[in-house]
């Protein structure tokens, strides 16, 4: 899952939600990874070293538990390679360095197309149309459009 939108927006308040309600714990679970791309992996000329170890911790994790939750934060400062690394993860592999990814969850939080999501929705609401009818083709086209143009995710 990606969810994009303005700090404030509710991102991580509906990552916590999900993890409410698939483990026992919570948000606090031992199954829920947060990464935030500024203080895990600031360094750029890191690069290798944090794909290695980004590999490790995910396949790490879905040997103690198939059922992991991982979620990224300020994707949008991450670097794309190291997202590559993420991606074999989020396919239907059944065996991907001896962990079966299936039934992990992924979750991109991203602050990439705010400004157009606010735009629209400002669009929408000057139309006199409620937002809940803005189409969710509507946003994937735009957003995919914005993080092409920005060359991220
Ligand atoms: C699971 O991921 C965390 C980072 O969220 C890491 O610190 C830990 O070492 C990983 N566990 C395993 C068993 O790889």
């Amino acid at each position: 899952m990606s969810f994009h939108g303005w700090t404030g927006s509710g991102k991580n308040f509906l990552s916590r939600i999900i993890a409410n309600n698939i483990y026992k714990k919570g948000a606090k679970s031992q199954y829920v990874n947060t990464f935030v791309a500024t203080t895990h992996f600031p360094h750029k000329e890191y690069l290798a070293t944090y794909q290695d170890q980004l590999r490790s911790w995910i396949v790490g994790n879905l040997s103690n538990c198939p059922h992991a939750l991982f979620i990224f934060d300020e994707v949008d400062k991450l670097p794309v390679k190291l997202l590559d690394t993420v991606k074999p993860f989020m396919d239907h592999y059944s065996n991907i360095h001896g962990v079966d990814p299936r039934k992990s969850v992924f979750i991109f939080l991203s602050n990439a197309g705010s400004e157009e999501i606010a735009r629209r929705a400002w669009e929408y609401y000057d139309a006199g149309k409620p937002r809940e009818s803005i189409t969710l083709k509507e946003m994937e086209e735009m957003l995919s459009l914005e993080a092409f143009n920005q060359g991220g995710v």
